[in-house]
């Protein structure tokens, strides 16, 4: 049974990687703005 000493990382929001770059996949760390990439979709 978890309690708040357990180091569990809780998430309020999540962005899956796209890009490939992520130190923290499958989640998006941010790392996509400084490698350039672009999604095709112009967003
Ligand atoms: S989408 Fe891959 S690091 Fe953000």
């Amino acid at each position: 049974m978890l309690d708040n000493t357990d180091a569990v990382e809780r998430r309020t929001a999540t962005a899956l990687c796209r890009s490939g770059a992520s130190a923290d996949k499958p989640f998006c760390d941010g790392t996509h703005v400084s490698v350039g990439f672009e999604n095709g979709d112009g967003v």
